[in-house]
């Protein structure tokens, strides 16, 4: 599956050079750690986005278990809406898909209960290394057909019309470039593919993250003013944007174009 990466500036393709991807043209070396290639270019995070790698590289030490307890306060509704997600995805044997800003792979459970894993192939995303290294875990049943990735959601490291399924479950309202972000699924997207975003409303930032006071110093300035509909280019088919947990939470789907 290393074969689906690109450098992701230029989008050239990659040779495998011992625990290194190598553009040998443009003389640029991504190190591979802990079997996760690093397809990042530091000066390129916008500063968001370096903020929020930093802040998930140490929440990533409690983010299972405070996802578990969230879990048992939420009355099993976050698991329902996991299981949601993974049902709109509707994954079939054979499709290649990518999950950008994967975390540690509380979905992982979910989309396997929808088609057998080993069937399709899964490219995990995410900027926060400490994240992927917990998500390893969680796909290594299925470490054949699945690939974890430490990259930018804004500059995917993919060839254009790679994927059948793209998408994306939080993170994205604090990105520097969110409609980037979503220009991007859709370029690494093949003709007719569904495009699925979801993540909290304002809603939760204001009340919780800005209010709480583990999380508060990140979320003091982060926008609240995001409307994920802005963030869908011009021309894509059956745009769907719904709110559900009683307005706490979005799912955007579309379609990429069949022409
Ligand atoms: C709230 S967590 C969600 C993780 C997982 N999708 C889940 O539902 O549990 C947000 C994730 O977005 C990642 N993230 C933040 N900015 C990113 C970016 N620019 N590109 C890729 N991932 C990013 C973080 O590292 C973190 O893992």
């Amino acid at each position: 599956m290393l074969s689906l990466l690109r450098d992701p500036l230029g989008l050239d393709p990659l040779e495998l050079d011992g625990d290194y991807l190598v553009n040998r043209a443009a003389q640029r070396r991504y190190p591979i750690i802990e079997s996760i290639p690093v397809l990042l270019e530091p000066a390129g995070l916008g500063p968001q986005n370096r903020k929020f790698q930093r802040m998930y590289d140490w929440m990533s030490y409690g983010y299972d278990f405070a996802m578990k307890v969230g879990g048992v306060f939420s009355g099993g509704k976050l698991a329902k809406l996991r299981r949601l997600l993974a049902t709109k995805l509707a994954l079939k044997q054979g499709d290649r898909c990518l999950y950008t800003s994967i975390g540690t792979g509380a979905d992982v459970p979910y989309l396997a209960e929808q088609v057998p894993l080993e069937s399709v192939e899964l490219v995990g995303l995410d900027l926060s290394l400490n994240m992927l290294r917990r998500c390893k875990a969680k796909i290594r049943p299925y470490e054949n057909t699945s690939l974890l990735v430490q990259a930018n959601a804004e500059r995917l490291p993919f060839a254009d019309r790679t994927f059948d399924v793209v998408f994306h479950v939080g993170g994205i309202n604090f990105f520097d470039q969110p409609a980037v972000a979503v220009r991007e699924m859709v370029r690494v997207a093949r003709a007719g593919a569904l495009i699925l975003i979801a993540d909290e409303t304002k809603v939760v930032v204001e009340k919780n993250y800005q209010r709480s006071p583990f999380t508060r110093a990140y979320f003091k300035d982060a926008p609240t003013d995001f409307s994920p509909r802005d963030w869908v280019p011009p021309g894509v088919c059956n745009p769907v944007y719904e709110e559900v947990w009683k307005g706490k939470g979005y799912i955007l789907t579309f379609n990429v174009p069949v022409s």
